[in-house]
């Protein structure tokens, strides 16, 4: 059967999609994005937008393959059954569990021509991580490795928790296959991804996060490991060292601050304050004085005064090179969502100009102290029209040099101009 798959949403949606192909494919199905007999769509839930694509896409894929089969699952499938089942009505309908039984549902459609509906209601109730199986999904030379699923810590604005459930950590034995085999298929980065990786192993006996990374970092012929996104409590002094003392852990974290006032904190249910968050960002720098932090920051969240956005803009100029910034966005069925005070978008708004506009200065500063610098840079990808190769740094520099095709996927020493980065 000839199938295509179309995903909405992060990075763990786009994983578990390319599982989904490999499954596919090794039971004898055929990726065919022009003619397909089944429409599998992963959707996300995010925010209301992401709740709107969705649906459209659904309705759009249904459009254009009439007859094909659709089988709908993701974040949005797992929060809307019962409006998708009666509005939509798609093939097979699951969220995000039964993921792995898509060969039987598919031959049940078959057999029955009924629609189907395997959606656990709870996603609180999913016990175990959902194992599907050894895949490659990759960016040029970068792989991404899933560790876990869910989260367990509920900050009020964010629905996540309700669409995937608590957290469940992968088998490391399978984490450690997974990587062993993207080392053999020659991917010189590893990305571990998850939702909240850095809760690994609270669910397992006498493991961490930390001592995954530790293993993970000695298997033989692994250039790099990148980790995600990790929580500041989650940062412990193992991991620290590991950054520090292992060549191939890379020297960039990216570290949700979501607000750099104690109080917004607090009502976000954060587990941190503003000074314990700076002190570990300090304490991180001066062990790891080139690595550099990335960030996410929610602005506008319900009640947040101008005095406590000043707050967040002092955090972020302390501790961060670059942030990633967000206007809050209430999401039904979470705490935040009922809050007083929601904060008008034309606040909002200007809240984020102000820190789009500090992160390309912190940035620019950043890149500043390499000019002159010998660096090691992974190609990733070359570009013909201009005969130039792009790839990063450890620190997540990116760099551009006159190169060719054969460097992709190749370390490379080059001392960096003010052109390059
Ligand atoms: Fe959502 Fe908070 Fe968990 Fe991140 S840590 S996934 S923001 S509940
Ligand atoms: Fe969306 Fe679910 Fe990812 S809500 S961002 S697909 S965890």
């Amino acid at each position: 059967m000839r199938f295509k798959i179309f995903s909405l949403g992060c990075k763990v949606n786009s994983y578990e999609s390319s599982a989904i192909a490999s499954l596919l494919k090794k039971n004898g199905y055929i990726e065919d994005d022009n003619n397909p007999e089944l429409v599998v769509i992963n959707t996300c839930s995010v925010t209301a937008t992401a709740d709107q694509k969705s649906r459209q896409h659904i309705r759009k894929f249904q459009k254009l393959y009439p007859n094909a089969i659709i089988f709908v699952m993701g974040c949005y499938a797992q929060g809307n059954k019962e409006y998708i089942e009666k509005e939509i009505k798609p093939s097979i309908l699951v969220g995000t569990s039964n993921r792995n039984k898509i060969i039987d549902l598919i031959e049940e459609y078959r057999k029955n021509k009924k629609n189907i509906t395997c959606i656990d209601n709870n996603p609180r109730d999913y016990k175990k991580y959902e194992e599907l199986g050894v895949t490659s999904y990759s960016e040029n030379v970068r792989a991404y490795l899933k560790i876990q699923d869910g989260c367990n810590n509920f900050c009020t604005y964010c629905i996540v928790p309700y669409r995937r459930g608590t957290m469940r950590s992968r088998n490391k034995e399978e984490v450690i296959n997974e990587a062993k085999s993207l080392v053999k298929q020659g991917y010189q980065e590893i990305v571990i991804s998850g939702i909240h990786v850095g809760g690994y192993g609270q669910d397992l006996e006498n493991q961490t996060f930390s001592n995954l990374i530790n293993e993970l970092s000695l298997i033989e012929g692994l250039p790099s490991i990148r980790i995600s996104s990790i929580e500041e409590s989650e940062i412990d002094d193992e991991l620290i060292n590991l950054i520090k003392t292992r060549n191939n852990i890379a020297h960039h974290l990216h570290i949700p601050l979501q607000s750099g006032s104690t109080s917004v904190l607090k009502r976000m249910n954060r587990k941190y304050s503003k000074e314990e968050f700076i002190a570990k960002i300090e304490k991180i720098k001066q062990e790891i004085p080139d690595i550099a932090f990335s960030t996410d920051i929610i602005v506008g969240f319900p009640g947040e005064t101008n005095e406590e956005f000043l707050d967040t803009v002092d955090v972020a100029k302390k501790c961060f090179n670059m942030l990633h910034v967000f206007p809050y966005s209430a999401r039904e069925g979470t705490e935040a969502a009922l809050m007083n005070n929601q904060i008008d978008p034309k606040i909002k708004s200007e809240r984020s100009s102000v820190l789009l506009e500090l992160s390309k200065e912190l940035w620019k500063e950043y890149k500043k102290q390499y000019l002159n610098k010998e660096v090691n840079v992974l190609i990733e990808k070359f570009d013909s029209k201009n005969n130039i190769n792009i790839g990063h740094t450890s620190n997540y520099l990116e760099v551009s040099t006159p190169g060719n095709q054969s460097l992709v996927g190749k370390y490379i020493k080059v001392k960096l101009t003010k052109d390059m980065i």
